[in-house]
């Protein structure tokens, strides 16, 4: 199918912006934010890479038919309307989901059985059988009303595009994989400078920047729903794997510093480092303190998210971390400093007012990302690269 097909891309909000750039340098057409997706339009071969590249979006839709629909006759007869034989092959699995908002379909159990219904009405036109087996490719359709408007998708990606693949072992509160790549890529973090997180916890944002400095794809060694669908088919698929392949930059020496205070997680962290393959880059993990953070790199970047105190009783402990960081950093003039928190009162425990700030969400906690940019380094600079392990 050389086509364009209409997309979607969801998100957590606040990186809606995030994602129409990444989209952006993948080249597709008619990028528009909306709350919590991207749509764009994309040819088959874009979609794939849409899939392979997209750092901070949760999924990829390919978005099969929009129609109003006031009541269940509308619904039906709009999903049946769409093109389902040349969408799904005869063994399709295709369980359907759905949501709604603002609508007068309000049931979506409801909704969801008549779309299941039109569809395999529709099909049926073209199969004559009188089941499904449903035992092939998976084409997840999902049906989103929002005022009295159906958007019928199929989920290109199959699991959460955060699903990268490096991710064992969960810690207490890792942050997802897409924000922390979010994070990174809002900041000033290039591969030539230092970056620290002194709470790295499990390292996802040491390791999401690794790979955003290495330019590895971060869907390259994972599967994707859309590699079963046969008008993308697995050649395009196989293409789109080796072109991201070529431009994995594997012997780029880096400067990732990680500390903690609990050992426990620490051990996760080296775990995921060496499962992100960047156990050879330059990524150093020490247990530490806060308070003893003692960095000795110039133009560095520290990207990190503190314990929040989201519970009463924990409120005054984060509070005095939030101001042990303010201390510990107060004399690193050329470093940009950032800061992921669901605390309104950061700035303050912090000692410093953030010169940007950005609503993002952590799963359902709204919080802000305090940044606090410092200078471009000197033309030429470059971090004093890791020591690693085997070097010590
Ligand atoms: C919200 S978690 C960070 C999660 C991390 N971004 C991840 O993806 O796994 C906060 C971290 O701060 C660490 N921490 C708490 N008190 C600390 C202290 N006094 N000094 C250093 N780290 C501390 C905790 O062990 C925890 O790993």
């Amino acid at each position: 199918m050389s086509r364009t097909l209409e997309c979607s891309a969801t998100c957590a909000f606040g990186l809606e912006g995030v994602v129409a750039r990444e989209l952006e340098a993948i080249g597709v057409q008619g990028i528009r934010s909306e709350n919590g997706s991207v749509t764009f339009q994309a040819s088959a071969e874009e979609l794939c890479q849409a899939n392979l590249w997209l750092r901070t979006a949760d999924r990829v839709w390919v978005v099969a038919g929009r129609f109003p629909a006031h009541s269940f006759e509308d619904l039906f007869s709009g999903v049946r309307g769409l093109p389902w034989p040349d969408l799904l092959p005869r063994q399709a699995a295709f369980p359907v989901e759905g949501m709604s908002h603002n609508s007068q379909l309000s049931s979506v159990p409801a909704c969801q059985a008549v779309v299941k219904k039109a569809i395999v009405e529709s099909l049926k036109a073209r199969y004559p059988v009188e089941r499904f087996p449903e035992d092939g490719p998976m084409f997840k359709v999902r049906v989103a009303l929002v005022k009295d408007q159906a958007t019928i998708s199929l989920d290109s990606s199959g699991p959460g595009l955060h699903r990268r693949g490096y991710r064992k072992l969960t810690a207490e509160a890792p942050l997802r994989e897409t924000l922390a790549a979010g994070l990174v890529l809002l900041s000033y973090y290039q591969p030539d400078r230092a970056l620290y997180d002194p709470f790295c916890g499990s390292g996802t944002i040491l390791i999401e920047a690794g790979w955003i400095a290495l330019d590895r794809a971060p869907g390259l060694t994972r599967n994707f729903a859309s590699e079963g669908w046969p008008w993308i088919g697995r050649s395009r698929w196989e293409r789109a794997r080796r072109q991201a392949e070529s431009r994995h930059l594997r012997n780029r020496r880096l400067a990732l510093l990680g500390s903690d205070a609990d050992p426990r997680v620490l051990s996760l962290a080296r775990y995921h480092v060496h499962a992100a393959g960047l156990g050879k880059v330059g990524v150093s993990l020490l247990r530490r303190e806060v308070r003893d953070f003692a960095p000795d790199q110039e133009y560095a970047v520290m990207i990190t998210n503190p314990p929040y105190g989201e519970r009463q009783q924990d409120r005054p402990a984060a509070r005095a971390l939030a101001a042990e960081l303010g201390r510990v950093t107060e004399r690193l003039k050329t470093w940009s400093l950032y800061c992921l928190t669901s605390d309104s009162e950061f700035e303050r425990a912090f000692g410093r007012k953030a010169i940007r700030k950005r609503k993002l969400y952590n799963g359902m906690l709204q919080c802000n990302y305090y940044q606090y940019p410092g200078p471009r380094p000197p033309q030429g600079f470059a971090a004093i690269p890791s020591v690693l392990p085997d070097e010590v």
